[in-house]
């Protein structure tokens, strides 16, 4: 099953809270979303029994991996049994989780032996200024960074997501890499995109890979990586054997559109087909029922529509009304 230019679903993101404790510049920006901001209800959320229909109707689809994303997902109560719930009834499903890392120390067993794979931790500075300034919040630096030593004591590889805007945290780029630059350690350095429409991106702030890579260079050689997977966002590169990686996504100087297997549900059960859609479906009426069939059904025709290549057309769709991050999570 595959839609128009020929892409497979292979991911799904799935997003169990649009609410966050922070208020990152580029994603909540504080002016727009005041700490009494009116996120989602409770009531308004898909239940896990939903999440895990919409993954049982993927899974002949050819899915492969689910990643729970939010807002900032450890905020939705009982998580850990959503990851125990999937992990338990298909073992051989990839579950991952992205988190902001401020309530990831002391639940980082518990998601382990619930079963999930992997972890990835957004952090985009290590000056705690920096850190305070791009997350509207000057005083978790600390925590966030306790939370990723114990994820780095409980799970092989544990990635970590800087998004670099050129003015912001571009400074930033040598301490993070020296900091990371241990074994079961991925820093990711992400090309900050114009996802919705509040933050009100310039394409000058966009620090690209490659001039990241030449910086890193400087400090010392890095080796490229191969692909594990067609469809993989990130371009991966390695210190030595014993120092970790690097990767580069770089969404928007190099779009991988072409490759792009994800197919997103926000917190209240809507289908997106791309990160910059401006159009979902629904699924909440068709998972009342209940019924595989009918939900698996509903998805196909949707996927068979496809057509998104946003970060491939930014220049001609640039101004087009988008969602925002946070209810998509990435
Ligand atoms: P893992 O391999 O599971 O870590 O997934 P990932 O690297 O695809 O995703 P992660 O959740 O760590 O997101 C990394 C960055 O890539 C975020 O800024 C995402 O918004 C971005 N990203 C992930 N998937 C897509 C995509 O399909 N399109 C675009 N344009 N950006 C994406
Ligand atoms: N551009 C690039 N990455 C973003 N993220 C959130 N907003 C943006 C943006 N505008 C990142 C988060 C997190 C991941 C899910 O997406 O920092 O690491
Ligand atoms: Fe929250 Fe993540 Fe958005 Fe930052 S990027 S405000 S941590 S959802
Ligand atoms: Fe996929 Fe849309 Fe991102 Fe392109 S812009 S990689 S189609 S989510």
């Amino acid at each position: 099953m595959v839609d128009l230019l020929g892409r497979p679903i292979r991911d799904l993101r799935v997003s169990v809270t649009d609410s966050c404790n922070f208020r990152c510049t580029y994603c909540l920006p504080s002016e727009a979303f005041p700490r009494d901001y009116a996120f989602l209800k409770p009531d308004q959320l898909l239940r896990f029994s939903d999440i895990e229909l919409v993954v049982a109707a993927l899974l002949p689809l050819g899915l492969q991996k689910v990643k729970i994303t939010g807002g900032e997902p450890l905020l939705r109560p009982l998580l850990v049994e959503l990851i125990a719930l999937l992990k338990g009834r298909w073992p051989g499903l990839e579950v991952a989780l992205i988190t902001n890392g401020h309530h990831l120390a002391p639940l980082v067993k518990r998601i382990r032996k619930a079963g999930l794979d992997s972890v990835t931790v957004s952090l985009d500075a290590l000056d705690p200024t920096v850190f305070g300034r791009m997350t509207g919040n000057a005083h978790r630096l600390d925590t966030v960074l306790a939370g990723i030593e114990e994820a780095h004591r409980e799970f092989e590889q544990v990635k970590i997501n800087t998004v670099l805007i050129r003015g912001e945290n571009d400074d930033q780029v040598e301490a993070l890499a020296k900091y990371f630059q241990r074994p079961g350690f991925a820093l990711r350095f992400i090309e900050y995109m114009d996802v919705g429409s509040l933050n009100r991106w310039r394409r000058d702030q966009v620090v690209t890979g490659a001039e990241v890579l030449e910086r890193l260079q400087k400090l010392k050689n890095l080796f490229p990586l191969p692909k594990r997977h067609p469809g993989e966002t990130s371009e991966r590169w390695v210190w030595s054997e014993a120092e970790g990686e690097v990767g580069f996504i770089n969404s928007v100087s190099r779009p991988f559109c072409a490759e792009c297997v994800r197919v997103r549900l926000s917190a209240d059960g809507k289908l997106y087909t791309c990160l910059f859609s401006n159009r979902s479906t629904d699924l909440k009426p068709v998972l009342l029922t209940g019924n595989l069939a009918e939900v698996t059904q509903t998805i196909t025709a949707v996927w068979k529509k496809r057509d998104d290549r946003y970060s491939e057309q930014r220049q001609s769709l640039a101004g087009t009304t988008r969602q925002e991050m946070f209810t998509l999570g990435g």
